[in-house]
């Protein structure tokens, strides 16, 4: 049996802290599973981490449910959680229902998240009603980074900090199973995660939500050379790769491989 929201919101209530992190193919999925991790999303960061955009906005359903499917089909424990691509659920709640759905039953997800607050909040809801998980997403809202002007802290003013927690209020009351809050300051994140009965699930956003999630690239040191400020280094696979293949291509030189060894 998979991780239900029923199980995230008992990590809540229990008080007990959760990780998520992202992963996009099907070995990633598996080895994230193994570690222990319960909840895992198929991020539009993929764009970035794995297909070399600059941004998440050239990503399109296609793509997400290509992704989203390997890492269903690499997982058998962890709730897998579809990101809806920029533009596929603000056009009108019927094209969000659909490709909500389209996650659910041709690639198998458990849950689907999309980004805003106030705004999106009617169409969680309709999302919601149908018998989809929803994780909202407030703060730093990558898919309207062009609006926002850059990968930058949210939530700073007082108005700001007002309108983040209608954000989130609003999503809870949409139906929205848990909040993923994006570069927001600690003692925001605090007040958020306090003032919610739905998990928080914070990146860059200090120590106080009830989860964290971070992109496994960064984590890893897998082929990202800029590390985001909230980040850690708890390995680094490049390095283990480029030896690796560095060893292999010498022994193909050499006549090493595959005669020798
Ligand atoms: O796309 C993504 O990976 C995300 C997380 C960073 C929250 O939205």
């Amino acid at each position: 049996m998979r991780v239900t929201t029923r199980d995230v919101q008992r990590f809540k209530t229990q008080g007990e802290r959760f990780p998520v992190l992202t992963a996009y193919d099907f070995p990633t999925a598996r080895l994230v599973e193994e570690a222990g991790v319960p909840v895992i999303l198929v991020g539009d960061s993929l764009g970035q981490v794995v297909l070399g955009h600059s941004s998440t906005i050239p990503v399109t359903m296609d793509v997400m449910l290509h992704h989203t499917a390997a890492v269903v089909r690499g997982t058998e424990r962890a709730m897998v959680i579809a990101d809806m691509p920029f533009l596929s659920y603000n056009l009108s709640d019927e094209q969000a229902l659909q490709n909500a759905g389209r996650f659910l039953q041709e690639a198998g997800a458990q849950a689907v998240k999309l980004e805003g607050g106030v705004r999106v909040a009617e169409t969680v809801r309709r999302v919601t009603q149908a018998g989809i998980p929803v994780m909202g997403h407030i703060g730093l809202t990558p898919q309207s980074v062009n609006q926002i002007g850059g990968y930058r802290i949210q939530g700073k003013t007082e108005a700001e900090a007002v309108a983040l927690m209608d954000d989130a209020i609003a999503l809870q009351q949409a139906g929205a199973y848990s909040v993923v809050l994006e570069l927001v300051p600690d003692e925001l994140a605090k007040a958020v995660t306090e003032r919610l009965d739905v998990p928080t699930v914070g990146i860059g956003a200090g120590p106080h939500c009830d989860g964290q999630v971070q992109v496994v690239h960064d984590l890893l040191g897998f082929g990202t050379s800029y590390i985001p400020k909230h980040a850690r280094r708890f390995a680094d696979v490049g390095d283990v790769i480029r030896d690796a293949v560095a060893r292999y291509a010498g022994e193909v030189r050499s006549g090493d491989f595959p005669n020798g060894g």
